[in-house]
C-alpha cells in the first residue's frame, strides 16, 4: 500500500526523540531535554508585535509563491550588507523553514542514481532528502581528528564524473564544526574543477564563537555563485522556529524551479511568519547577539563541564549550539538490565537510568557519538551533565 520511495525513507530521530521527551514531559516525569535543536530564549517581543500587526491588518491570505515582495526585498538586502552576495528578488524564494527549502533544492538539483557528497555526521534530514529524489549518498567522514571537518583530500576521492551535488553545513549541525574562507576556497576549488553543485546551508550563521568571522560559500566569487544554492533561515537566530520560515538564493532557473515544486505542495510560507519575519530582519538586531552571547556562555559552561565525565571525549564547538562527545568508551559495559552496544543503547540508558535526553550519533549516520544540545538554561545543563556523570559512572 506504501510507496516504495516512502518505505526507503527514515523518520527524523531527532523529531522522534523530540516526541519522547514531550510525552515524558507531560506524563510528569522530571526530565532534562538536552536533544532540542531550537533555542529556549522566546521570540523576541517586536517580532511577536509585527504578527499581531498583520492579523489586525488581515494580512491573512495567501501571498506569492515565492513569498511577499517586502520579505524577499529585505532578504536580498541581508545578503547584501551582510555577505556581499547581490541575488534579485525574484532569485528569492521564502519556504516553509529551511527544511523545506533545503528539500525543494535537493528535489529540484538531484536525479535518479545521481550522487551527492554529504559530510558525515550530518544534519539528519539532508540523507532522506537526497534518498526521497533517488539519488545516491557519498558519505564523506569529517572525523573528530579534524574537529569534525571533511578533509580535502577525502572530498577529492569521493567525486565521481556522476557526482552533481554536494550539501555543505556551514556551521553544522550536529558538531559545531565550522568552516573557514581559506577552508571553503579549497572546497570550491574542486567543486568549480568537477562542476558541482553546492547546497550550503547556513543557517547557524548568526551563532558562532570565540569571535570568528562567517563567509557565505557563494560570496568566494562569481562562478562558485552560480554553482550555489543557499539556504539560511529565521528559527535558529531569531529563536523562531514554530514560525516556519526560511529562504534559499540561487541562480533563476533553480529558484523558479523551486517555487514550481513549492507551488504544488504548500503553495507558499504563512503570511503572518512572513510579516513577523520581516520585521526581525529589518529592526535593530540587538537580540540576536544578545541570543549569541547566551549561547557562548553555555558553550563553554558544556564543554567545560562534559570535559570532566571520564571516558568521553569532546570536542570544543564553534558554532550552532550542539556538542558532539564521542562514548564508544562505554561500549560493552552495562548497568543492571541495560547492555550499551551502540549509541542507541546509550541514549535510552540515559533517558531510562539519567532522565536526561540526548541523541544516539547513529541518527546522524555516526555511530560512537552522542549530540547534546546546549540550548538551555545554565541550571538545566549543570543538572543534566551531573546526572549523565553519574549514570555513566555506574557503568562498568
Ligand atoms: C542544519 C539544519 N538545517 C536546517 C534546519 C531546519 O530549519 P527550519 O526550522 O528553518 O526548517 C535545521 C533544524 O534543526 C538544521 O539543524
Amino acid at each position: 500500500m506504501i510507496s516504495n520511495r516512502l518505505k526507503s525513507i527514515d523518520l527524523s530521530t531527532t523529531m522522534e526523540i523530540a516526541a519522547k521527551a514531550i510525552e515524558l514531559k507531560s506524563a510528569g516525569v522530571d526530565l532534562i531535554d538536552l536533544s532540542v535543536g531550537e533555542p529556549d530564549f522566546p521570540t523576541p517581543q517586536h517580532i511577536k508585535e509585527a504578527a499581531k500587526n498583520a492579523l489586525d491588518n488581515n494580512c491573512t491570505k495567501y501571498t506569492k509563491n515565492k513569498g511577499t515582495n517586502e520579505l524577499r526585498t529585505a532578504i536580498a538586502a541581508k545578503l547584501e550588507r551582510e555577505n556581499n552576495l547581490h541575488y534579485t528578488t525574484e532569485q528569492i524564494i521564502v519556504s516553509t523553514g529551511a527544511k523545506q527549502a533545503l528539500f525543494n533544492a535537493v528535489q529540484t538539483i538531484v536525479d535518479k542514481g545521481e550522487e551527492v557528497i554529504i559530510p558525515t555526521p550530518s544534519y539528519v534530514s539532508y540523507i532522506q532528502m537526497v534518498k526521497f529524489a533517488e539519488g545516491k549518498v557519498i558519505k564523506v567522514d569529517a572525523d573528530e581528528t579534524n574537529r569534525f571537518k571533511i578533509h580535502v583530500n577525502s572530498l577529492k576521492k569521493a567525486i565521481t564524473k556522476n557526482t552533481k551535488l554536494l550539501l555543505l553545513c556551514n556551521p553544522c549541525n550536529p558538531t559545531g564544526a565550522f568552516y573557514d574562507k581559506d577552508e571553503l576556497k579549497e572546497i570550491a576549488r574542486l567543486v568549480l574543477e568537477n562542476n558541482i553543485f553546492v547546497i550550503c546551508d547556513e543557517i547557524y550563521e548568526k551563532l558562532l564563537y570565540d569571535r570568528i568571522e562567517f563567509c557565505s560559500f557563494a560570496s568566494l566569487n562569481e562562478d562558485i555563485k552560480k554553482q550555489t544554492v543557499v539556504v539560511n533561515g529565521f528559527s535558529k537566530a531569531y529563536s523562531m522556529t514554530g514560525w516556519r520560515i526560511g529562504y534559499a538564493a540561487a541562480e533563476q532557473n533553480i529558484i523558479d524551479n523551486m517555487a514550481k515544486l513549492q507551488s504544488h505542495s504548500t503553495s507558499c510560507a504563512s503570511s503572518v511568519s512572513q510579516a513577523a519575519a520581516l520585521a526581525a530582519l529589518t529592526s535593530l538586531q540587538d537580540s540576536v547577539e544578545e541570543m549569541r552571547i547566551g549561547f557562548e556562555y553555555r558553550r563553554n559552561f558544556a564543554f567545560d563541564s562534559l570535559t570532566q565525565i571520564k571516558g568521553l571525549s569532546v570536542v570544543k564547538p564553534s558554532g550552532a549550539f550542539y556538542i558532539f562527545p564521542n562514548v564508544k568508551s562505554f561500549f560493552g559495559k552495562s548497568f543492571q538490565n541495560y547492555a550499551v552496544k551502540n549509541s542507541h543503547d546509550l541514549a535510552l540508558y540515559l533517558l531510562n537510568e539519567a532522565k536526561v535526553t540526548v541523541v544516539p550519533g547513529s541518527g546522524f549516520k555516526c555511530e560512537g557519538y552522542i549530540r547534546l544540545s546546549f540550548a538551555n538554561s545554565i541550571e538545566n545543563l549543570n543538572e543534566g551533565v551531573l546526572r549523565i556523570a553519574k549514570a555513566l559512572n555506574k557503568l562498568k
